[in-house]
């Protein structure tokens, strides 16, 4: 049994005074196993705190279903969930130490002493907030955001819940903090095993700590799937251009048919010399699509590479370097061909002087697209 099901979910708010109300939730389903690690990711605004607030209980459900280990509960107070929410704004009391911190609401709910003292002490450990220092004498504002946050997991920990929501409890940190809490609470899930969802707007943040992503849109869902096939399949050009830095690249054209292979030529002005042409050869299974259909092609910053000197030159084409940035262990280029601009990640930055490369790019790799829907070809 599934230990969260949501279905056909939806949330309409009334804009403002007068105004029609607007789904800002609209259907919206989705499952999370028991134990397992889920993330929400997308835009600012597009309905992530919304659905998660639902599944807490502190929004209420305008149509569709909550379900907890099977119960629908859409008509149950939070404090009878069995789900604890780690915000990213904590509040914690600030005359209270650590420790009461985090057994402040065991303790309004009259638990016995030596459970609270048992559970209070576990999270600790957990969390490393009783060594190398002891903080749980501290108040608030002697400790640093990351520690501040670790009270705050701390406070959902002992409520043993069956369920941890987590909504962008890392934003207020800097990115060498984010980046060890992100640890933290990735082992955390290892070792207590617990169903957790965690909402975030950095995609990095879902491809490394998910175990499977929720990609929403507008209050819909675009795609429900592991990391890996979130980031070589997109459903659609949203989820394409929304996963993965640099952007995935663009690319209108057609397909025609040339000496037995598929070629994609982009939409330009032919008279350019630098029309980009990918060659489907070799044993590269052909794409599913009509010659001469209007599609859009899909491909990665890191799908292209330098055309070896002596490489074959009916594979490769040009494109005019406009601008190279470099970022340590490698370079993203800003380029032009006759119709597009593209980004194309390259361990070794060109030399001084060069004013066009030669690339290739790798049609196995390609994500088609439909230019109308968006849609996933093949
Ligand atoms: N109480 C409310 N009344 C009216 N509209 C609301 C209310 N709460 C949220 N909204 C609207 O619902 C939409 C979704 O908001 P939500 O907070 O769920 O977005 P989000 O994905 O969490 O965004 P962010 O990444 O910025 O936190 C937004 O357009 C927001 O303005
Ligand atoms: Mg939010």
């Amino acid at each position: 049994m599934s230990a969260v099901r949501v279905e056909n979910l939806v949330k309409s708010f009334e804009a403002s005074r007068g105004h029609a109300p607007r789904d800002v939730v609209n259907k919206v389903s989705f499952e999370v196993a028991d134990g397992e690690f889920v993330v929400l990711v997308g835009p600012s605004g597009c309905g992530k705190s919304t659905i998660l607030r639902m599944i807490a209980g502190l929004e209420s459900v305008t149509s569709g279903s909550v379900l907890l280990g099977g119960r629908l509960v859409n008509d149950i107070a939070p404090k009878d969930r069995d789900v604890a929410m780690v915000f990213q704004n904590y509040a914690l009391y600030p005359h209270m130490d650590v420790a009461q911190n985090m057994s402040f609401g065991l303790r309004l709910r009259g638990m016995p002493r030596d459970e609270i003292q048992r559970r209070v002490d576990r999270a600790a450990a957990v969390l490393g907030l009783d060594q190398p220092e002891n903080l749980l004498g501290r108040r608030p504002k002697a400790l640093s955001g990351g520690q501040r946050q670790r009270v705050a997991l701390g406070r959902a920990m002992v409520r043993e819940p069956a369920v941890f929501l987590f909504d962008e409890p890392l934003s207020n940190l800097d990115a060498k903090m984010r980046v060890e809490m992100r640890a933290e609470i990735m082992r955390l899930h290892a070792e207590l095993g617990a169903t957790m969802i965690y909402v975030t707007h950095d995609q990095i943040e879902a491809m490394t700590m998910a175990d499977r992503i929720v990609v929403l849109c507008n209050g819909e869902v675009q795609q429900t799937a592991a990391p890996l096939e979130i980031y070589h399949r997109p459903a659609n050009m949203f989820v394409a251009g929304f996963i993965g830095s640099p952007a995935m690249n663009f690319i209108r054209g057609h397909f025609i048919l040339e000496g037995g292979d598929m070629v994609f030529v982009e939409n330009a002005d032919s008279s350019s010399p630098h029309v980009m042409r990918l060659h489907w050869a070799g044993g590269i299974p052909r794409p599913p699509v009509e010659l001469f259909r209007q599609v859009v092609l899909g491909l990665r910053p890191e799908h292209f590479h330098e055309a070896a000197p002596d490489g074959d030159a009916s594979i490769s084409f040009s494109a005019e370097l406009k601008s190279v940035e470099n970022t340590g262990p490698e370079a993203s280029l800003h380029l032009r061909t006759a119709g597009h601009e593209l980004t194309v990640r390259v361990r070794r930055p060109p030399g001084a002087g060069t004013d066009a490369l030669r690339l290739v790019a790798d049609p196995a790799q390609v994500s088609l697209f439909d230019p109308a829907s968006g849609r996933r070809l093949s």
